[in-house]
């Protein structure tokens, strides 16, 4: 099942996370995918920020992953695979004790680890339209 959702500026974000974490339900592994600057890091600032994190939250591009707290002392991953060149880099950095950890893991760069995915993952495309409009499907 998809949900697709199009927005025209930033400030409709909110409903955007909202869709996101409804859609997720009681699955942990979030990917999105889109190309550079289409805005995935920016959704995951604002599902964070529902969720209640008041971390400063940016690509984790040179740690791989950060790690935010929520509401209630919930953790929440995110991650940025687009340096990963290899997927022993994937392994040796410790995936799994991550992705099966049960915790809500927030995946950029997906397609650099496609074979690690879980099952049960929840996939947000981002799709951009012009400088501020971007069309989200969520399946
Ligand atoms: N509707 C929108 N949704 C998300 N980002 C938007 C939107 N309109 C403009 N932007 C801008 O697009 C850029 C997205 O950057 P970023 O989230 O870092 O992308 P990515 O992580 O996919 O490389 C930001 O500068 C953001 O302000
Ligand atoms: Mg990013």
């Amino acid at each position: 099942m998809t949900q697709t959702i199009r927005i025209t500026s930033e400030e409709e974000l909110p409903q955007v996370a909202e869709a996101v974490l409804a859609a997720a339900g009681q699955r942990t592994v979030v990917v999105f995918r889109g190309e550079m600057g289409a805005g995935k890091t920016t959704l995951i600032r604002e599902i964070a920020a529902q969720l209640g994190c008041t971390d400063t939250v940016t690509s984790p591009t040179f740690a791989i992953v950060n790690q935010y707290k929520g509401t209630d002392d919930r953790t929440v991953y995110h991650f940025d695979f687009y340096r990963i060149e290899d997927l022993r880099e994937a392994y040796d950095f410790g995936y799994e004790e991550y992705f099966y950890s049960g915790d809500l893991c927030l995946v950029e760069w997906p397609e650099r680890i496609e074979p690690l995915l879980p099952d049960e993952v929840v996939t947000v495309r981002i799709a951009v339209e012009s400088e501020t409009t971007r069309t989200f499907d969520i399946e």
